[in-house]
Parts: C-alpha cells; structure tokens; sequence
C-alpha cells in the first residue's frame, strides 16, 4: 500500500509539466524529491491530494484511485494526507489555534474539549505551546512554518506531504524544521514526502531520494547512492554545478 504515482501526465494549456511521472512511497519511510524551480514538484504534490487530476496515468493512495473518489471519499483521504503548503496558508484573521483545529472542526464526533486538547499537543509538539492565542501575523517565518505543521498533523495522518518546508528560512529555524520532519516520522511514524532544493536538509531527513526533471524521474536512490551518481544533471544539481548540465540530455 501507501502512495504511487504511475505515469502521470499532467499540463496547463501548451506548457507540459509532468511527462510520465512515476513514483512508490514505501510505508514508513521519508522520500525527498529534488528538482528545479518550476519543474513541477508542487504539480506532482498536489496530485498526491486530489487538488490536481492527471491527464493520463494514475495516483494510488492506500489502493484508492485518487481521481476516482466521490467529494466525501476525497475529504476522508485528506484527513490521511497532511499537507503542509509552500507558504504555509494561515488563515490571517484566524487565531493560530483556530488555524490548527480548522481539520477537527468538521469532524463530527470530536468534542470541543478533544479539539483543545489536541490543538495544544499538536502546538507542544512543534514547540509552539502557548502561541495558540496569537494571530499569523504575530509569528516569524519559522514558527508560521510551525504552525503549518502543526495544522496538518492534528487528524493524525498517516502522511504527510512538505512543500519545500525550510525554503527562505536562517539556518538555524532550518535545523529546527529538519529535526520535526525527522521526529513526526520517527515519533508518529509517519510517511512523509518532503519537497525541497536544499541538499543539506535532504540528506538530513531523507531515507530515499528522487529527482523530478524534464516532467520525469531523472533519479530515485539512498543519500549515499545520490552523492555517488554520475548522471550529470543529478551531480549537477545536487553540488551546484550548472556547467555540468550544459551537454546533458
Ligand atoms: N494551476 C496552474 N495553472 C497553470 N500553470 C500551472 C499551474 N500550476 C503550476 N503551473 C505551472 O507548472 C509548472 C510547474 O510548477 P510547480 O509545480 O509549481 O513548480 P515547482 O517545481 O517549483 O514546485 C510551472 O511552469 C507553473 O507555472
Ligand atoms: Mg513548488
């Protein structure tokens, strides 16, 4: 079970984005998928959730066919499937507390006293106890992070999908967010695709890496097998080095 994306097809008007994309997420482990700017991982992401549907080939969630599910079906997978958005979408006018129960509200047979509970465990865990009053406005980039994390792990899913989490964060918040990824996984025992295009953090958190390239999947290996490759758009990413993708195809 888990997820798989299986030739997927996916582009807006004339730009093609996904060519064929294909990929296996293995129960329990934490897959980061590289690529560049605008090479279509959020695309891919979004696929994974349903918010986007594929021109052609499919996406498994669990054995359920993503874009086969009725709009009830859809929402149960979506309590599954925490995702955690490239720019975190708080809500402004909501408090941050309210921004992390938003899931729980709509779950009838939790209480408002559960949802307190919960919200302030989800909130400890991210190291935000006692910010549940705040608004968005009031926190730093980090902690809205944070609060973006803690929203998409108070249903208790089973995965959890980060949209280049560390992105535009001082090193230091950086760490920080690393060291979550690797404790909702390690703690909650969660399955989690990270999105990122930084290397440092990838090798931190991940047990397999892929890359998106050209609309497909240019690599898929462990930390040790991607820092061996010879493939020069791989190596040419991964250290850097644009003028190794120069002859590449
Ligand atoms: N809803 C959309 N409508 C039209 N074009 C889109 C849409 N979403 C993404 N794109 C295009 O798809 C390409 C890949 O985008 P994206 O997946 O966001 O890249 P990234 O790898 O940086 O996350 C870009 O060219 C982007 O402009
Ligand atoms: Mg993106």
């Amino acid at each position: 079970m888990s997820i798989r994306l299986e030739g997927v097809y996916k582009a807006f008007g004339e730009v093609r984005v996904l060519e064929g994309f294909s990929l296996e997420v293995e129960e329990g482990e934490t897959l980061v998928v590289l690529g560049r700017s605008g090479s279509g991982k959020s695309v891919m992401l979004k696929h994974i959730v349903g918010l986007l549907i594929p021109d052609r080939g499919g996406v498994w969630v669990d054995g359920r066919h993503v874009s086969e599910l009725s709009t009830e079906e859809l929402y149960l997978l979506r309590r599954e499937v925490g995702y955690v958005f490239q720019f975190a979408a708080l809500f402004d006018s909501m408090s941050v507390s309210e921004n992390v129960g938003m899931g729980l509200q709509r779950l009838e047979r939790v209480s408002r006293g559960e949802i307190r509970d919960r919200v302030e465990e989800c909130l400890e865990l991210v190291g935000l106890e006692g910010f549940g009053d705040r608004l968005p406005a009031e926190l730093s980039g980090g902690q809205k992070k944070r609060a973006g994390i803690a929203r998409a792990i108070a249903t208790r899913p089973k995965y959890l999908l980060y949209d280049e989490p560390t992105t535009g964060l001082d090193p230091i918040t950086k760490a920080v967010i690393d060291r979550l990824i690797l404790r909702m996984s390690r703690e909650l025992g969660v399955t989690g695709v990270v999105i990122t295009h930084d290397m440092e953090s990838a090798y931190k958190v991940a047990d397999r890496i892929a890359m998106l390239h050209m609309g497909q999947r240019r690599f898929l290996g462990t930390p040790e097998e991607i820092r061996a490759t010879e493939d020069p758009v791989v190596k040419g990413f991964i250290e850097g080095r644009p003028e190794l993708l120069e002859n590449a195809s």
